[in-house]
């Protein structure tokens, strides 16, 4: 039976998923990507021992490029089985592979160019394609992978996320109608702010994953750190803050930097895991 999900609960300010969020905190951003490294790996191991295979979805920008680098040094690449792993993107930007903006090429630049990953384990975004096109096209792929009925959602075993400044996550910007997709798994979104278009997983899907983990790193990132975790009701509208997995597991993992207006009731509430 392939790993997908029925339609969920309604995502509601009120929405309480079934697992309590966890918080880690590194001391830098090093530490952060070793500690991200080993969960990669846990899951990983994890997943290949019960379902035979590994889906992840990768994501993009600065930050998760010290764990992809860090997965591909002597100190991990053994741990893992790679035959088994299969990489997805949470989202890209609609440009071809080898652009400077491509997520795919910083994946390519800092982990596959180091690791004997087989080219059908490489589930990019063909986001040279026309949005909406490549949006369709990869729609397709995953509803084959997971061997989707019609309705269900994919369960990926790890969804990488990261947070922009302004409460985006993926490519799922604040005030943007993708927020409300309810019926795809993959959207194509004009950002007008970056006057560019980008495809990304939609909220449904990040919401089915086994585990979501929020790679968040430097000083730029405090305040809406403290902003999402401060009011949770209040911070609803931010993209980030929908991320609530309805039977999986939601991991913040924070460098110093970025954790440091963490309000110190949430820290009492939820703790910080090791
Ligand atoms: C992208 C990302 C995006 C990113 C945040 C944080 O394609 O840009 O997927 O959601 O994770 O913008 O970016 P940084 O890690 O560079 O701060």
């Amino acid at each position: 039976m392939s790993k997908q999900r029925s339609m969920a609960r309604p995502l509601t300010r009120r929405f309480c998923p079934v697992n309590k969020p966890e918080i880690v905190i590194r001391s830098d951003a090093g530490a952060l990507a070793r500690k991200a490294a080993e969960q990669f790996v846990a899951r990983a191991n994890q997943a290949v021992t019960h379902a035979g295979r590994f889906a992840v979805a990768l994501s993009g920008g600065s930050t998760p490029k010290a764990l992809y680098s860090r997965l591909a040094s002597a100190e991990f690449r053994d741990s893992l089985d790679w035959p088994s792993v299969h990489l997805f993107w949470g989202d890209e930007r609609c440009v071809p592979p080898d652009h400077l903006e491509s997520n795919f090429r910083m994946v390519h630049e800092t982990l596959l160019a180091r690791l004997p990953v087989a080219p059908e384990n490489i589930h990019r975004m063909p986001a040279e394609k026309e949005p909406s096109e490549a949006a369709a096209a990869y729609e397709s792929e995953l509803k084959t992978f997971f061997r989707l009925e019609n309705g269900a959602w994919p369960v990926f075993d790890l969804i990488l996320l990261g947070l922009g400044e302004d409460g985006h996550t993926a490519s799922l910007f604040p005030g943007t109608t993708v927020l409300d997709e309810a019926k795809h798994c993959v959207a194509a979104i004009y950002v007008a702010k970056l006057r560019s278009y980008r495809l990304t997983l939609t909220l449904p899907v990040i919401n089915a994953a086994a585990q979501v983990t929020f790679l968040v790193s430097g000083t730029s990132k405090a305040k809406i750190v403290r902003e999402i975790f401060g009011s949770p009701e209040a911070s609803f509208d931010y993209p980030a803050a929908k991320i609530r997995p309805s039977e999986g597991q939601l991991t913040w993992m924070f460098d110093a930097d970025a954790a440091k207006e963490l309000p110190p009731s949430i820290i009492t509430e939820i703790g910080v895991a090791e």
